[in-house]
């Protein structure tokens, strides 16, 4: 198994099931143009949001590190009518390009954009009371998966899911060894997943044109 074969297989896919969208695209272009790192979720992974949001039926979303709002898009669009989401993100110029792309997405009023590090804003959120949230979406820096995923319990309720993104890292993971902190970082979130008894959660390792990675996906059990 190649790269090259991962993205042929990655385009396949997405030609049978992820159809050419002209929001999707000028969301992923604009970012694109104005200098954004291309990290977003792959089409394919972004409708996986997209289906899981609708499958738990979800009203309220949170999502963690926007970037410049694709998969941010992607959750809106499994939300259920007259649902909310609120994404959180560190950079102000990052933010900037999401909420130009949210309104291109006609979601003005749907997508709330907060500027600020995760661990700041996070807890703004329980202060105001803002949970709890159906979905929440883990995905910005590797280091602090941990403490959002204690964040995103407080946050959550019997039966929310919480998804997180990047947790194997093209196998970076199974190194204790591995000074990344980003490596770091995930092996301590997937061992507090796994020994977390308040949920129900696995990972399943993806390949494709983002390289060899993973997804740990979570349902609350108890509060
Ligand atoms: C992988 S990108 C998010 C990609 C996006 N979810 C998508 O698929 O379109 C990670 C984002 O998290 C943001 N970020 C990094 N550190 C953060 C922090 N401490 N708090 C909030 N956001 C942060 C980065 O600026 C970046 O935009």
């Amino acid at each position: 198994m190649t790269q090259e074969l991962w993205t042929s297989v990655d385009d396949y896919i997405s030609n049978l099931f992820v159809p050419f969208d002209p929001v999707m695209q000028e969301a992923l272009g604009t970012s694109e143009a104005a200098g954004l790192p291309s990290i977003s979720v792959a089409p394919n992974e972004g409708k996986l949001l997209m289906l899981l949001a609708q499958i738990c039926g979800a009203r309220k979303i949170l999502e963690i590190g926007t970037l410049g709002g694709y998969s941010t898009i992607w959750l809106a669009r499994g939300m259920a009518s007259g649902g909310t989401l609120i994404t959180l993100e560190a950079s102000a110029k990052h933010a900037e390009i999401a909420r130009i792309n949210i309104v291109r997405a006609d979601l003005t009023g749907v997508v709330e954009v907060r500027v600020g590090s995760a661990l700041d804003t996070l807890p703004q959120l329980v202060a105001e009371d803002r949970g709890p949230f159906d979905l929440i979406f883990i995905d910005a820096n590797k280091d602090n998966y941990s403490e959002y995923f204690a964040w995103a319990l407080k946050l959550s309720r019997r039966g929310s899911l919480i998804v997180a993104d990047n947790v194997i890292r093209d196998g970076e993971v199974l190194d204790s060894t591995n000074n990344d902190p980003r490596v770091q970082g995930i092996r301590r979130f997937n061992q507090l997943l796994a020994d977390e008894s308040r949920v129900r959660a696995t990972v399943i390792q993806t390949v494709g044109r983002k390289g060899h990675d993973g997804i740990a996906i979570a349902v609350v059990v108890a509060e």
